[in-house]
């Protein structure tokens, strides 16, 4: 389990997260929704260990999170940023490999296959530079990427930033695969509150850097104030 008490962060004097509880139980997904400049990214950059905890503590199974990016991502939590940044110089296969690289050759191998299966694109691609890919591509190898570090826990930026329908819902078919199949704990960041919210177990509400309201996904997707204020007053089915 990963708890997030009473948590302030942000830049240097600028404070964006104040008095920040969360709480993700193991092999569930946890939703945070919020408008542009709530402090979803960085939420997720600080749980990463790349923005700096002023107060307040993060913990994994009872114990402090490291203080470093890289020993955090050895504790077996991976972040798929905003904005599909990808390494744009090198191609899909040496993206694919960088994001499998605590892994061993052979499960290299076999991650690179999933990958394959749920991107064929990907595939058809994989000596192509990641910088020369369409939008889309880019997210699909961004999440390739995730899949390839098979982490316990995968923390997902706003994976539907301007995508197309199609692949948005592909994108959101594979956050709950990676979760019921491989019991993957999720971490999702949205400001589509109506696909994220029905897929979550439960979900907060951030505004201006704290959490006003928070719930199951199904008793937000219902809440009066989440519908007015993310929903366009219509209760998505
Ligand atoms: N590196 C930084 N230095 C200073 N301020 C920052 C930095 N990064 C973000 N901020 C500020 O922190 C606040 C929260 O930003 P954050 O990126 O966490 O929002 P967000 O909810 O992810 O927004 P979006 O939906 O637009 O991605 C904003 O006011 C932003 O300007
Ligand atoms: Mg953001």
């Amino acid at each position: 389990m990963l708890e997030i008490n009473h948590l302030h962060s942000g830049y240097n004097k600028i404070k964006v997260l104040e008095d920040i509880n969360i709480q993700v139980p193991d092999g569930k997904i946890v939703v945070v929704i919020g408008r542009n400049g709530a402090g979803k990214s960085t939420l997720l950059n600080t749980i990463s260990g790349l923005v700096k905890i002023s107060s307040g503590s993060i913990m994994l199974d009872g114990e402090k999170l490291p203080p470093t990016p890289h020993r955090i991502v050895a504790r077996g939590i991976t972040q798929i940023p905003e904005g599909r940044r990808v390494f744009p110089s090198l191609t899909i296969e040496e993206n694919l490999i960088m994001g499998g690289y605590l892994a061993t050759a052979s499960e290299i191998q076999k991650r690179t296959l999933e990958v394959f299966e749920t991107f064929p694109i990907l595939k058809e691609r994989f000596h192509q530079q990641a910088g020369t890919l369409s939008g889309g591509e880019q997210q699909m190898l961004a999440m390739g990427r995730g899949m390839m570090a098979n982490p316990r826990i995968l923390l997902l930026d706003e994976p539907s930033l301007g995508l197309a329908p199609l692949i948005f819902t592909q994108v959101f078919e594979l956050v709950q695969q990676l979760n019921e199949e491989r019991n993957m704990t999720i971490v999702l960041v949205e400001q589509n509150a109506s696909i994220a919210l029905n897929m979550a177990d439960y979900a907060y509400v951030l505004e201006d850097g704290k959490i006003v309201i928070e719930g199951t996904g199904k008793d937000l997707v219902v809440d009066p104030r989440v519908k007015a204020a993310y929903l366009g007053g219509v209760v998505e089915e």
